[in-house]
């Protein structure tokens, strides 16, 4: 993969983080892109302009005008010469800036002027991170259709622990390496991708579910789209907004996963099964609320319908199937007999016994398993980056 000849603007804005655009700028150059930086008054505090344009091979720009002599720098051509932009470290206040529309600074004024694609790699302490201001302007920005790259989780520099680290410049590189790599290759391909957990009713007022937070799923999708895909979430119940230009088919049990699945699966090139579909489901609903007795209770249950198995049978040479496995033990092994069973074309493992993987994390640390043989394990990594990953497994794979 390679950066060769694409035009990047780097924004750094003020966060203790800021040293590690040095690294970027150096894996930026170093993969072939021409790189100008433009860094808020603020981020010069934590690292110098001379150390960026040293890197960057060009001057570092952050006022609208230099000197007395009438130069300035023209906000509207800088956001046009890009190929992509990335803020990185992207700072709680550059965020709100941009999330809001304000421009008060060469940056923010780039941004609302830039028309290429949008990278926001956020940096900052862990209750800023989580204040719901801070989740309310990332979430706007992914409404705009720009693009997040997750903060990961660590050692703070507070000295807290948790999510708020920059993510780290290789990690930064890969997802802009793999933009341009991917670049609406999956065009006019249609995909279904099921999330998030299902829920099977007891009664009126409970009901069997599990821990999915369908984070996976939902980052898929937006993956996905991202490359020109026209993608479908089959979702359960989650607290998860839907990305901009997905369609979003919510469902509760199982059996409707199953309904909505089926009736758009012929129509579809590729089908991801990343929902945590519960295995068992009461056998009865009762209609009214079960009383509380003295005695013991015992709910039967009944096997739900394996929505990907049940797929994996009508499926057609042309359609491409990934499926996912979450094992404690004897992982690949079983994985790789998950892939037979469910005639699947691809299966992503993610283990239970790695820190950091699974339900509920942002993170997870996969290995792919695919028809042919080949076995590819990767690090731990944000869920964001695990799906383009995964699409750039699967856009290899179908040779595109
Ligand atoms: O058999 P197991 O639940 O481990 O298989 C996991 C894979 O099968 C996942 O891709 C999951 O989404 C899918 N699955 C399904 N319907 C079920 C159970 C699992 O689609 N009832």
């Amino acid at each position: 993969m390679t950066l060769q000849n694409k035009k990047i603007i780097l924004g750094v804005s003020a966060s203790i983080s800021a040293y590690k655009s040095a690294f970027l700028i150096r894996l930026l150059v170093k993969k072939g892109a021409e790189v100008r930086v433009i860094m808020t008054d603020a981020a010069k505090d934590f690292i110098t302009p001379l150390t960026l344009s040293t890197l960057s091979k060009n001057p570092v720009l952050s006022a609208f005008s230099e000197g007395d002599q009438g130069l300035w720098s023209n906000h509207v051509e800088l956001g046009l010469w890009a190929d992509l932009m990335v803020i990185a470290p992207a700072s709680a206040n550059t965020l709100a800036k941009c999330a809001n529309g304000l421009c008060d600074n060469l940056l923010t004024a780039v941004y609302l002027s830039a028309r290429c694609p949008v990278y926001f790699a956020p940096a900052m302490d862990l209750d800023m991170y989580r204040h719901p201001s801070t989740l309310r302007n990332i979430q706007s920005l992914k409404d705009f259709g720009n693009i997040i790259i997750d903060a990961e989780e660590g050692e703070l520099a507070s000295g807290l622990e948790g999510k708020g680290r920059l993510a780290e410049p290789e990690h930064i590189a890969e997802a802009l390496e793999l933009h341009f790599n991917t670049d609406k290759q999956l065009a006019g391909k249609k995909v279904i991708i099921t999330a998030g957990p299902t829920q099977e009713d007891i009664d009126p007022v409970r009901y069997i579910s599990n821990h999915s937070s369908g984070k996976m799923g939902y980052e898929l999708a937006e993956s996905f789209r991202n490359s020109g895909a026209e993608v479908t979430i089959v979702s359960g119940p989650v607290n998860i907004k839907a990305p901009a230009g997905v369609k979003v088919i919510r469902v509760r049990s199982a059996q409707e996963m199953l309904e909505a699945t089926a009736r758009d699966f012929q129509e579809s090139d590729i089908c991801i099964f990343a929902a945590a579909v519960a295995d068992y489901a009461p056998r009865e609903k009762a209609a009214q609320k079960i009383k509380k007795k003295d005695s013991e209770m015992f709910i039967e249950l009944a096997k739900t319908p394996d929505i990907a198995s049940e797929m994996g049978k009508v499926k057609r040479d042309d359609q491409l199937m990934v499926g996912f496995a979450l094992e404690t033990n004897n992982e690949l092994e079983y994985a790789k007999s998950k892939l037979e069973r469910k005639n699947f074309d691809m299966i992503v493992l993610n283990s239970l016994q790695d820190s950091g993987a699974g339900f509920r994390y942002d993170t997870n640390k996969i290995t792919i398993a695919d028809k042919r043989g080949r076995v590819v394990a990767y690090e731990l990594k944000s869920k964001e980056l695990v799906a383009q990953d995964i699409k750039a497994y699967v856009i290899d794979y179908l040779g595109l």
